[in-house]
């Protein structure tokens, strides 16, 4: 006995090593883990360690972003043409949290958007929201650059790509984007440095976790994962096509092959083709619209929309309102709806600068259910535009 045990009552120190020494059984170790002691909990909390849980995902649905295993919310939110130049401030982040409120866990932006002010606007707004990091996910893109002149400055060259993605972050004020998505296809870079380019952003420089393609050919996909395979690169997993009711070729025909031979994932724009889906041009441009603040850029949109194509697209607005009411739903909502039934859809990109939008159209979640056989095929008189979907002409022999 040394001279402090001596002076100490036996028992005392026998209990004294019980508590302090044995080794917790797997079960008190796990235990301890899930229940925390509470003083243990508030330092954990206090040093961020453990944040406190701020997502509820509600009876939102999440689905897999095809081959990985990253789980978005089947509804998400972009800034394209909104935030940063006609959303600003507050309203950002209102938008964004009344996206959270409804379940949504996915965000998109890209470096081209508003020349890089979108991606400032998003950014700040999921500062000051300060949610923790794990509970969202958030896309950027990078090919068209901020609307610099230098060369470099843009396209998909392993430059671009690198100082790109970091400037972007920067704006973001991010360490990482979960996806970073080649916003279209560099005909003049090869392939091989566009897919060592992106592997090298998420394996090495741990600026991503996900890379995937925006608007390619169902062909440049197919190699760029060929090429992967060959140099144990990493391939792209999910393309961000438009998709709607009115465009529909490309996403439900050309790609057909990539969902069945790569299960690749699909992040899809304007839903509402631009709005139109909502009804809202049904009798002309109304003031506070897209088409009105953004005139210019859709400029030949807008004279497509005048002319007799334009307007049998409107009838078929009309129609489909019809069959929305009858469902006790919106027009967008029900356009919204429609996209989200096809399972090769991972996620549907809302756009919204109003908070009303964004409630209106999460209200979409609750139509999937009612878009019955029947209904589908009513869906289908409407429209007449079902692509004819060739057979997978990659596994055959
Ligand atoms: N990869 C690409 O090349 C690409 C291209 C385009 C978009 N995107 C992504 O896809 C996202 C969505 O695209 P998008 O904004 O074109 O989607 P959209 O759903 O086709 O159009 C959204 C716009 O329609 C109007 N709107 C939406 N909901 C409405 C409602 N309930 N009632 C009335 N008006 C409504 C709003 O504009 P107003 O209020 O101004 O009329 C809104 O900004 C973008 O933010 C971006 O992240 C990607």
């Amino acid at each position: 006995m040394n001279s402090i045990t001596r002076s100490i009552n036996p028992r005392a120190i026998r209990k004294f090593r019980k508590s302090s020494f044995q080794r917790p059984t797997f079960q008190q170790s796990i235990r301890s883990q899930i229940h925390p002691p509470t003083n243990l909990r508030a330092i954990a909390m206090a040093s961020s360690l453990s944040p406190v849980s701020k997502f509820d995902p509600k009876d939102m649905e999440f689905r897999y972003l095809g081959p990985t295993g990253l789980k978005v919310s089947v509804f998400s939110l972009g800034g394209w043409m909104t935030y940063g130049k006609h959303v600003t401030g507050n309203p950002v982040k209102d938008c964004l949290q009344a996206a959270w409120d409804h379940g949504i866990n996915y965000f998109d932006t890209a470096e081209a958007y508003f020349k890089g002010d979108s991606e400032i606007a998003m950014g700040q707004a999921l500062k000051e929201l300060d949610w923790p990091r794990e509970e969202y996910v958030i896309s950027t893109k990078i090919f068209f650059g901020t609307g610099r002149k230098e060369p470099n400055c843009r396209g998909l060259s392993k430059k671009h790509i690198v100082e790109g993605l970091k400037q972007s972050l920067k704006r973001l004020q991010l360490d990482y984007v979960d996806i970073v998505f080649a916003h279209r296809m560099d005909p003049g870079v090869p392939m091989r440095e566009i897919v060592e380019s992106f592997t090298q952003v998420i394996r090495n420089l741990n600026l991503a976790y996900y890379w995937g393609t925006s608007e390619w050919t169902a062909a440049q996909i197919q190699e760029a994962t060929a090429i992967a395979e060959r140099y144990n690169l990493i391939a792209p997993v999910v393309e961000q096509p438009q998709y709607n009711m009115f465009a529909r070729e490309r996403f439900e025909n050309e790609y057909a092959p990539l969902y069945s031979s790569f299960s690749y994932g699909t992040t899809i724009w304007s839903p509402l083709n631009y709005g139109i889906l909502t009804g809202k041009y049904n009798d002309g441009i109304p003031e506070d619209s897209r088409f009105a603040k953004e005139g210019e850029f859709f400029k030949e949109t807008i004279n497509r929309l005048r002319s007799p194509e334009g307007q049998e697209k409107i009838e078929k607005v009309k129609k489909l309102t019809a069959i929305a009411e009858r469902l006790e739903t919106t027009t967008a909502a029900l356009a919204l709806a429609w996209c989200a039934k096809n399972k090769n859809v991972s996620t549907v990109i809302l756009g919204a600068t109003k908070v009303e939008q964004v409630v209106e159209n999460c209200k979409a979640l609750g139509v999937i259910p009612k878009l019955t056989d029947e209904v589908m095929n009513e869906i289908e008189e409407v429209l007449q535009n079902k692509p004819e979907v060739k057979q997978n002409i990659w596994t055959q022999r």
